[in-house]
């Protein structure tokens, strides 16, 4: 269905908006169910396009899923397809995450190779390394990765050139029940790999570490399924407060980590905003005009690359002229164009964007090409004048639940047209 959203600006947003549980992390944890049989669930589970595509992968391989409100109750049986199919993975790079888990506990698997994205290639190899290591035979045919490890997989040390947060998770997942110890070497620390670790403690895995560079897990081939609240997203909570922050108004966000976000709200302190943070809850007051500030993304505990585009967003209206640095994705500025089209002045050059302010942004159609791209775009609308309309409101839909309720709730006037229904959805006009 193609949808776009349409946004008046020059409203400030003010009230409060509640964040649910992050996608980054329930993806993983939906998939690390697949480690053993039984009555798994998840609370606080966001109802986002990438979660429902997801459980219809788990479907399709046997596993019964039912996500009712925030709940989201997952059956896994004891046999289950090793095959997942190509029409539901080839979008969704986290289906590489299901490599791990089914080779472990079955010593095979079939997985569509995720191609490039939105943000650039994102290869797997260090997905594919660190599992060949611990000594699965993975061969690439017709376009599917082919894993078999007839003998079970065997406890490594694996050390990454890279702290990515996809090969920390799936490595985990490998390990926690491969035949003896393992460590994985400049592992990721984000927050979510913290949850998934915590996850997996409950479902009875041996890990110690997680959440610092050396994890260390001792393999049991005893798990059982278990409860786990996915831990809130940072993502959408830095998204509210840079919304905030660039119409100049007050926004309080509930049911967030402010913990989780510090590099990031300290660039919004930087550039003219007060941040009050309590425990779950998070004030941001923007001012007049924000300031300009450079900043670089970079692993956890950096600045987040996905809250690159929404900073930039602020940072194209600032007073002065910001730096920024992407160091994670070499597609990370395809927003930029789009951004320009609204007046903004930006330059790239490889990696870096020298963002000068404009004192405003003027509305105009505007295509989003990612999920981060797209919350960026809307946030521009919010600073700009007249009526911003952003198409490809499907990859907004892969994060954000539902992003206009969310901004009218905040007072912003802003709607959602869904071309099928033939008409508008109101929500804040
Ligand atoms: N990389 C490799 N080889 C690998 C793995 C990663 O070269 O084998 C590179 C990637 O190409 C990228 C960098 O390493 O340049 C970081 O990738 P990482 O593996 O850390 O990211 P990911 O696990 O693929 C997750 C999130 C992303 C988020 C990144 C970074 C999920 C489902 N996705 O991706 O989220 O940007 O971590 O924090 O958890 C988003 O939500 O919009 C999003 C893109």
């Amino acid at each position: 269905m193609a949808s776009e959203i349409v946004v008046e600006g020059g409203v400030p947003l003010r009230g409060s908006v509640g964040v649910v549980g992050a996608k980054n992390a329930v993806l993983q944890q939906i998939i690390s169910t697949l480690l053993c049989a039984g009555w798994h669930r998840l609370s606080n589970v966001p109802d986002i396009a990438d979660v429902r595509a997801l459980t219809m992968v788990l479907e399709h391989l046997g596993v019964k899923c039912e996500l009712a409100g925030r709940e989201l109750a997952m059956v896994v049986p004891e046999q289950i397809s090793v095959e997942a199919p190509l029409e539901l993975v080839r979008t969704m790079r986290a289906s590489i995450l299901l490599l791990g888990p089914l080779l472990t506990r079955f010593g095979e698997a079939q997985i569509p190779m995720p191609g490039g994205d939105d943000l650039g290639a994102r290869p797997v190899d260090m997905h594919l390394n660190g599992l060949r290591q611990m000594g699965a035979e993975l061969e690439l045919v017709h376009g599917v990765l082919v894993g078999k490890a007839p003998k079970g997989l065997i406890g490594r040390e694996m050390e990454l050139p890279f702290p990515s947060v996809g090969a920390t998770q799936n490595l985990m997942m490998a390990a926690v029940m491969a035949r003896g110890d393992s460590a994985i070497v400049n592992a990721a620390r984000e927050p979510e790999i913290v949850d998934l670790g915590n996850q997996l403690k409950k479902m009875g895995a041996r890990l110690s570490g997680v959440g610092s560079p050396i994890i260390r897990i001792k393999g049991t081939r005893k798990l059982r399924p278990a409860a786990h609240r996915v831990l809130p997203d940072r993502i959408a909570a830095g998204t509210y407060a840079m919304a905030g922050a660039v119409t100049g108004g007050e926004v309080t966000i509930t049911g967030c980590e402010p913990s989780h976000l510090r590099m990031e709200l300290a660039k919004l302190e930087a550039a003219g905003c007060e941040v009050e943070r309590g425990e779950g809850w998070l004030h941001v007051s923007g001012s007049s005009r924000p300031r300009a500030v450079d900043f670089a993304t970079l692993p956890y505990p950096g600045f987040h690359t996905d809250l690159h585009p929404q900073m930039v967003a602020v940072l194209s209206v600032a007073e002065g002229t910001s730096v920024v640095t992407e160091n994670l994705y070499d597609g990370r500025f395809r927003y930029v164009g789009e951004l320009a089209r609204m007046g903004a002045d930006i330059y790239t050059e490889w990696q870096h964007a020298v963002v000068r302010g404009v004192d405003r942004l003027s509305g105009c159609p505007v295509v989003a090409t990612d999920i981060r791209a797209g919350a960026a775009l809307v946030i521009a609308g919010l600073a700009a004048y007249g009526v911003t309309t952003v198409a490809g409101v499907e990859h907004i839909d892969r994060g954000y639940a539902d992003l206009v309720a969310d901004m009218t709730g905040l007072g912003a006037s802003m709607e959602r047209r869904d071309s099928d229904r033939g008409g508008l959805r109101l929500f804040g006009w």
